[in-house]
């Protein structure tokens, strides 16, 4: 069994992130973060459950129905965990609970309180505080409570004369604090990338005409789940003309000698995500049209990677591989008139109709504010986004020779912003054009793929 180490220490991290949070919000504030719900799917049965990403970073525990409260400089403690209680016939049934005594022990709590709990004691961490960062409009449900602790913190206020008078969303807190990864996170994404990497490889070792995309699914994701890990999201495997179709899950197809197929998949480990995406030839070859579109594509998204630093624009690198994207169609034949105007039409959506990247964390599409009053936010060693252009011919595209119809080609790679440059976590999949038609061909062959 090749499971990895899981090295990361949710429980220390989260409290870092705690004591960062303090000092954001400052003894005025006061943080109240729910967990995540289990979400039925039918009956007694449930989704997989994935714990919410905001309180996860800030408390590392696992469970579901839990809230978080960081009030910072309250005597009693700073951190509060309200948590289900203890109950032996439940965890018979649905798996073990730390219990409020598990809470203190276990995840740093300074207090914790049952659930049961919730409505008499949340309204007490309320008064003092002017201001609560709460996910408003996340969760009706929870909506709701909170307004209701809010009319009972009003209620037993009568010695105590602050209130809140503003609920404040995460986004310039927590979700600030998200966006810049500490090394121990970037350590937990390397990992995460390394897996993924393992699956892309393997992926290219397994691919052949006839082969269902599920097929290739299920050898991306047997890697995930031998090291410990899990789809990050929706896994796309789409060969053809699919890979037109920008979040084609289905992955239902045979593939086709002589097509390309597009493979976008991202392991989460120990919470955090990576997501890559690469385009193979089916058959180990890529025809003329493949190869022309695939060259451009990796030129663009070589451009924009060169641009993944500090003080560059979280635009910049959108800017850098739309304009190659663009000189390139108008080489082909596919757009035609001068770069900036075509750009300023947006005439490249009609084959390129996303944005070249997003943050990446937690979440696959992490937290953090592009920008603000409409200027694009600079980028700062610790970030971590994705560069993933793409060409997209879908069949019956108009204005464009039928040679490349069906055609569509991804590259996608996750980079850390550092002082010395981009730095490319997942670097390990092969997409230089050559490299991975000698890897394909090498496992067609039944010979060792270079690199084994
Ligand atoms: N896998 C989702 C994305 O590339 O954004
Ligand atoms: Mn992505
Ligand atoms: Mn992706």
């Amino acid at each position: 069994m090749n499971r990895e180490a899981a090295t990361f220490d949710a429980v220390a991290e989260a409290s870092r992130h705690r004591e960062q949070l303090a000092r954001l919000i400052g003894e005025d504030g006061v943080a109240v973060i729910p967990a995540a719900l289990e979400q039925p799917r039918n009956r007694d049965v449930h989704h997989p459950f994935r714990q919410d990403s905001d309180f996860l970073y800030l408390t590392g525990f696992p469970e579901p129905e839990a809230v978080a409260v960081i009030a910072p400089g309250r005597p009693d403690g700073e951190f509060v965990l309200f948590c289900r209680p203890r109950d032996p016939k439940r965890e018979q049934w649905d798996g073990r609970r730390a219990g409020p005594d598990g809470a203190i022990a276990g995840y740093g709590a300074d207090q914790a309180h049952p659930l049961d709990n919730l409505d008499e004691e949340l309204p007490k961490l309320l008064l003092g505080r002017r201001r609560v960062v709460f996910p408003l409009g996340r969760d009706e449900a929870w909506d709701r409570r909170l307004l209701e602790w809010l009319r009972r913190a009003r209620g037993i206020a009568r010695n105590c004369p602050t209130l809140p008078t503003a609920v404040e969303l995460p986004q310039r807190s927590i979700h600030e604090l998200r966006l810049i990864k500490s090394p121990a996170e970037l350590e937990a994404m390397r990992r995460a990338a390394g897996v993924t990497v393992t699956a892309h490889r393997r992926a290219m070792q397994a691919v052949h005409p006839g082969m269902h995309e599920y097929e290739l699914e299920a050898e991306i994701l047997s890697i995930f789940h031998r090291h410990g890990g899990e789809a990050a999201y929706p896994t796309i495997v789409a060969g053809g003309d699919n890979a037109c179709i920008l979040h084609y899950v289905e992955n239902r197809r045979r593939l086709r000698a002589g097509d390309l197929v597009l493979i976008d998949a991202g392991c989460e480990l120990e919470g955090y995500a990576a997501d890559i995406t690469r385009t193979l030839p089916i058959s180990g070859t890529f025809t003329g049209e493949q190869r022309a579109v695939y060259d451009l594509v990796l030129a663009a998204q070589l451009a924009a990677i060169d641009t993944v630093t500090p003080g560059r624009s979280f635009d910049d690198f959108h800017a850098a591989a739309t304009r190659t994207l663009v000189q390139g169609m108008i080489d082909l034949g596919w757009l035609s008139g001068e770069a900036d105007a075509l750009i300023e039409d947006k005439a490249h959506h009609a084959f390129y109709p996303h944005r070249t990247g997003h943050w990446l964390g937690l979440d696959v599409h992490d937290v953090g504010l592009p920008g603000e009053g409409g200027e694009w936010r600079a980028l700062q060693a610790g970030m971590a986004l994705t560069v993933e252009p793409g060409l997209y011919v879908p069949p019956g595209a108009e204005g464009v020779d039928e040679r490349w119809h069906g055609i569509g080609v991804r590259i996608e790679d996750d980079v850390v912003v550092t002082v010395d440059g981009p730095k490319v976590l997942t670097a390990g999949a092969p997409k230089e054009p050559d490299e991975l038609e000698s890897w394909i061909a090498a496992a067609m062959g039944g010979g060792e793929s270079p690199g084994d």
